[in-house]
């Protein structure tokens, strides 16, 4: 690995393939009028821990092909980018980084100052830059959409960065952990875990008899609490696999339900071909079949749908199809309402509920995990 540029890991290339996808969605939401004719005076897009945006195999980094998409977007037109209006910063703490990504950006887009949004590009540390360049540039009382994508060598303290994006009006953080984020910095500074989690008292040592599966569950379950007490109405955790390498670890924060749809979309509109797919980091052993392709094989249901429908259950014995879609909705890495209903006409089938009135499944059937199911 040279010290400026890296290959580009499989994780992250799937990762890239989900910004890519949310973001050609969050970008028109962000900047059309809305239905009523309301034009946001202001959206700032972060990218904290933003890379040389280039990779050793010549893969463009995030900022690279965040800006190339939003100004080669389909809807540019109906966008209406000003500089004043739209603006992206791009934070890098190393030098030579912060140096390389200033260059690519020039070769590739020109002289900054004349594109038709704001570009900064700031050498510095994260956690300390982030909160006074989003109130230098006016972030603030405007959607933000926040990306800390670190390696894990760094924290973004919860209060204030995290906190106050969160309580910003329709704002939104993406924050990626790699393997052993965790446990590495439980050894070496639990005072960072401090500003992680936003105190001692929100996290405790990992237990040494879980097996590592398990423990990450538990610091991303603490991490997505985090979450809630910053201020984020809705948390969603999940994996990216990827079809070799490590797995990467990831936490969406937002405050609307349209926001999670959004995420999902994404998910389930990037290309499975390569053999990625995501996961729900709460589901234990279950295998996910094929891709993202939910009923690939005729009459199949996710193993990892039905786990977590089960699971709810257990937790909740009666419950609507109502109830069931909108906790996949706001509670899982990747399903949605619409996928409750044939998980639990395959579970009916497979005698583990009951439902009730029986017939037609409307979204006001009730569904009972029998005993011993
Ligand atoms: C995972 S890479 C970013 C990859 C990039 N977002 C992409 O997808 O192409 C993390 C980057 O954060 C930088 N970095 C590390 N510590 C930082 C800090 N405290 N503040 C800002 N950047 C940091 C590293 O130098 C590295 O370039």
């Amino acid at each position: 690995m040279s010290d400026v540029l890296w290959e580009l890991q499989p994780a992250t290339a799937a990762k890239h393939q989900l910004y890519k996808r949310y973001l050609d969605a969050w970008w028109p939401i962000m900047l059309q009028p809305t239905q009523r004719g309301y034009l946001r005076p202001r959206v700032t897009y972060l990218d904290a821990f933003a890379g040389p945006g280039r990779y050793l195999g010549g893969e463009e980094g995030s900022p690279i092909f965040v800006l190339d998409r939003l100004l080669h977007h389909t809807a540019v037109e109906r966008m209406q980018l000003r500089r004043d209006r739209v603006r992206l910063i791009f934070t890098e703490n190393d030098r030579a980084r912060f140096e390389h990504l200033s260059a690519e950006l020039v070769a590739r887009f020109g002289d900054l100052d004349a594109l038709p949004v704001t570009v900064i590009v700031r050498h510095g540390d994260a956690a300390r830059l982030t909160i006074p360049l989003l109130s230098e540039f006016g972030a603030w009382l405007h959607p933000i959409l926040a990306v800390f994508d670190s390696w894990g060598n760094v924290n973004i303290p919860l209060s204030p960065v995290i906190t106050s994006i969160a309580r910003n009006q329709s704002s939104e953080v993406i924050v990626t952990f790699g393997p052993n984020w965790f446990s590495r910095r439980e050894g070496e500074d639990p005072d960072q875990l401090d500003d992680v989690f936003g105190g001692r008292e929100f996290w405790s040592p990992s237990d040494p008899s879980q097996d590592t599966d398990e423990r990450w569950r538990n610091w991303l379950a603490t991490y997505r609490a985090a979450l809630r007490r910053a201020g984020f109405a809705h948390q969603l955790q999940f994996m990216v696999v990827p079809r070799t390498g490590q797995p990467l670890n990831l936490v969406f924060g937002t405050n609307h339900e349209s926001g999670v749809e959004a995420i999902k979309d994404a998910m389930w509109k990037v290309d499975g071909s390569d053999g990625m797919r995501f996961l729900d980091p709460r589901v234990r052993g279950a295998v996910p079949i094929g891709q993202l392709d939910l009923f690939s094989s005729e009459g199949m249901v996710d193993p990892e749908l039905l786990e977590l429908v089960r699971q709810h259950l257990t937790d909740k014995p009666l419950t609507t199809l109502e109830e069931l879609g909108k906790w996949l909705l706001l509670e899982t890495a990747r399903w949605r309402a619409m996928h409750a209903k044939g998980a639990v006409q395959h579970l009916h089938g497979e005698g583990q509920v009951v439902i009730e009135p029986s017939g037609r499944i409307t979204k006001a059937s009730t569904v009972r995990l029998l005993k011993g199911a």
